[in-house]
């Protein structure tokens, strides 16, 4: 079912389920797996057959970081020159909906992958972690800024400078993650909110997504702007005129993505 070598991708319905698969490394983040994701996740962006996708883990382990034996040997310059870990934003570049799925372990990179989904469902045993500072160096795929961003910086400068993990309950309560399940449903719970993403209008969803992220880069009054303009367009959509009809006839929309 799967083409790729460090995950696995299901087409359920109308949402992809992406599986991090390299147990024996605990699903650390070596350029194979990054490039199997890069793959996947632009196979889903072009793929109209599907609205919205989950990515997950083990339950041990959602990704226990970097691939410190694969960085353990550069030097700056094989870093610098390479410019390590450029490709994430392709991920990140992603315009369809997706939900990072966390059970257990989410340190170092595998902590920043979970934030660079839209959101995050965490089972009870998940635990979040930038602990770079013990391998003497930092965050590299994002993690100083989006933890600060999510949790505030009292919270992000701990977890960064002590490498404490952070449990689901207090990750949930700091605006980490969006919910917290128990872990025997966290496939299940992620799926069923998947798939009530994927059964909304699809440009709605690309453009409710694209106005929540902007609000990360834009001051008050752009992004206000920003918001309000992409409305208008929406009423240039066919799903526009149908949602708003099948809300006077009191039934479920039936959407084109047109
Ligand atoms: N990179 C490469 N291999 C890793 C790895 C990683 N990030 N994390 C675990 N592994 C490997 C271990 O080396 C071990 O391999 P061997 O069997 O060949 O010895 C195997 O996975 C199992 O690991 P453990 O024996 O350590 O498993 P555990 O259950 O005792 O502990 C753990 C689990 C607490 C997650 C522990 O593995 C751990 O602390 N891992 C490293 C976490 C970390 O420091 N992450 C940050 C990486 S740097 C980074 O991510 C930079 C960035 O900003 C992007």
């Amino acid at each position: 079912m799967s083409d790729y070598e460090t995950i696995l991708v299901e087409k359920k319905g109308a949402v992809t389920l992406v599986t991090l698969n390299r147990p024996q490394a605990l699903n650390a983040l070596n350029s194979d797996v990054l490039a199997d994701l890069i793959n996947a996740f632009a196979n889903y962006d072009a793929d109209d057959s599907q609205r919205c996708l989950v990515l997950t883990g083990s339950e041990k382990v959602f990704a226990a970081g970097a691939d410190i034996k694969e960085m353990q040997d550069q030097s700056f310059a094989d870093m610098y020159k390479s410019d390590f870990f450029k490709g994430w934003e392709k991920v990140t570049a992603t315009r369809k909906p997706w939900i990072a799925a966390v059970a257990g372990y989410a340190l170092g990179g595998g902590c920043e992958v979970t934030m660079m989904a839209d959101f995050i469902i965490a089972a009870d045993t998940a635990k979040f972690g930038q602990p770079e500072i013990k391998l003497g160096v930092t965050p590299g795929m994002g993690g100083s800024q989006r933890l600060t961003h999510a949790i505030g910086k009292a919270k992000a400068m701990h977890m960064c400078l002590t490498g404490e993990m952070m449990g689901a309950e207090e990750a949930l309560s700091s605006g980490l993650v969006a919910k917290v399940v128990p872990a025997a449903d966290l496939i299940d719970e992620a799926m069923k909110t998947a798939e009530t993403i994927a059964g909304m209008a699809p440009l709605a969803a690309i453009a409710n997504k694209e106005m929540v992220n902007a609000a990360y880069e834009m001051t008050l009054a752009e992004g206000i702007n920003f918001e309000r303009r992409l409305f208008h367009g929406l009423f240039g959509t066919q799903d526009q005129k149908e949602g708003m009809k099948a809300f006077v006839e009191k039934r479920p929309g039936n959407w084109t993505g047109k």
